[in-house]
This record gives C-alpha cells, structure tokens and sequence, in this order.
C-alpha cells in the first residue's frame, strides 16, 4: 500500500504540522511502509491525484486540514483517510459549536460566547456577567497561537480583535483555574491521561513547544477521578462524532467540576506531542501508535 502522508497546510500551525509530518514518515518507514509526502497547500487536489496513492495519513493541523476541507477533498477523491471525517472535524474545530454541543450532552464546559470580527468592538456589551479574568482565543485555531488572558474590560476588545485575526471569529471563555489535564484516545478506547504543569500562566504556544512544562502520566490524582475525567473525554469525543483518534483537552480543578475544553481530531505528532507520550505510557511505542491510527484509516 502507498501511503501518503499530508503535512505542512496553510494555517498557523503550519510548522508543527511539519514536524508531526516528519515524525510520521520516519515512523512508517522504520515498518517498512512504502511512504510519500505530499505537501498539503494549494493545488492539493493535482498532488494528490499524482501521488496515486491507496491511503492518506494527515500530519495536517487547524484551519484547512483539521476542519474537514482536506477530509471533504479526500472523499471526493475516494482516498480513505485518518483520523476523523468531514462532520465530526468541523465541530471539532470551531471551538463554540463544540460548546454547544457538550452542553446539549450536559458535558462540562467553561460559560462562553463567540465574537465574530465585525462585533470585536461591541465585545463588552456581549460579554454580560461572564467576569474577569477571561481568556479569549481563536474560534477556530490551535496550539494557543493568538490566545490571551483578559484581565479587566479595557483589555477585551483588543484581545478580540487579536484573536479574530486567526480566522474571523474568536470564542470568549470564563477563565477556570485547573490542572491541565488531557487525554488520548485511540479508536473508542481510552489511551491514558496526561497532566501538564507548566510555570507559565497557561498551556500557551511556547509552553507547549519550547519546553519547560512537566508531564505526569497518568494525571496526578484517585484512579477514581482519572477514571471520571477518561469517561468525560471519551463521551466530549463521541458527542462530536470523532473516529479514528483524538486528545481531548481538559481543565481538572478540587472545588469545581472538571470541563472539557476542546477536542483535537489531528492532535500533535512531535517529539513533545502529547499524545505519543500517553500512547507510549499505555506500552504502544511512537511506530506502533502511528500503525494503529493508520489501520483505522476510513472514508
Ligand atoms: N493543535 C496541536 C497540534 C495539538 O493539539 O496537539
Ligand atoms: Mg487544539
């Protein structure tokens, strides 16, 4: 079989999905698959058509590659993919529609609102009693690229506005103090948990790339409570849809319900990634892991 392996993409998380790319196609070929790149950009739909490929692996991240486009192009195109399909990787990525969607399936989920860019001025008038401090971030990014911490009304509409550039729209959230707790899964199934203590304020880009957070797997708590935070996951995954493979991303506080922040349908895939560190605590090493999500490769 030839797999194909798409990476690079136009959005901001371009340079992670790079890495990601890299660490797949050394994966796949240290198993003796027969591997070609393709980078993903426009004119994917020739590249892939020349690439004559029978599977495709996306090392894609955020907007275009993570959102379902890519997925829609691989159906029409009858290529089975990873991960996801066009649905379940839409939801996923436009951070309110997920909200809303945890919330009809009575998941915890912070209070929020979205802010779409021709609105960004009139923020604080939407913003109602939802308090300070307050994070705000791209509707529809990743790996925290234009996130910020709002800390009284004046910062609030620059915030906005900063967010809205990664994408048009931006989701304001109640800031909810907790341990950063993220968890991996494979197929239907529960991989492990994850928990991330960073010195920075939050899970930010340079924490999550440039080293310095600390990882305890599994999260440091009951088995009990893992075990409550890993059935919250997987049913914050089901309720989207998901398939394939996931990390979902929650907040773990010790007065407060935990809440599901986000799903990642094509989460990281680099040497600092989070979900090949669950995956190898669970006993599947980076190639094995990298064989499981290809075999679960549908359309
Ligand atoms: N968005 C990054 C790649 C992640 O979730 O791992
Ligand atoms: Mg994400």
């Amino acid at each position: 079989k030839r797999v194909g392996v798409l990476m690079g993409g136009w959005g901001e998380e371009r340079e992670i999905s790079l890495k990601t790319g890299e660490a797949v196609v050394a994966a796949l070929e240290s198993r003796g698959h027969h591997v070609t790149r393709v980078f993903a950009g426009p004119g994917l739909d020739r590249a892939l058509r020349a690439a004559e490929l029978d599977v495709a692996f996306l090392a894609l991240h955020g907007r275009m590659g993570e959102d379902g486009r890519v997925q829609g192009l691989l159906e029409l195109l009858e290529l089975p993919y990873t991960g996801s399909g066009v649905l379940a990787s839409a939801l996923a990525m436009n951070k309110p529609m997920a909200k809303k969607l945890f919330r009809l399936h009575n998941l915890p989920t912070p209070q929020g609102y979205r802010v779409v860019r021709a609105d960004a001025a009139r923020a604080l008038e939407l913003h109602g009693d939802l308090g300070y401090p307050c994070v705000v971030k791209p509707a529809l990014g990743g790996s925290s690229v234009g996130l910020s911490v709002v800390r009284e009304p004046g910062a609030l509409a620059p915030a906005v506005a900063q967010a809205c550039r990664f994408g048009g729209e931006a989701l304001v959230e109640r800031f909810f103090a907790g341990r950063e707790v993220t968890v991996g899964i494979l197929g239907d199934t529960v991989l492990g948990t994850c928990e991330i203590a960073t010195p920075r304020e939050s899970f930010d880009f340079d924490a999550k790339y440039k080293g310095g957070s600390r990882y305890f797997l599994p999260a440091r708590m009951s088995a009990t409570r893992v075990a409550n935070v890993e059935s919250l996951a997987l049913a914050a995954y089901r309720a989207l849809g998901c398939r394939g493979y996931g990390r979902v991303d929650l907040l773990c506080s010790d007065t407060e319900n935990d809440v599901v922040l986000e799903v990642n349908t094509l989460p990281g895939f680099t040497p600092t990634s989070l979900m090949p560190k669950i995956a190898a605590q669970a006993g599947l090493d980076f190639p094995e892991l990298v064989e499981r999500v290809l075999a679960l490769a549908t359309r």
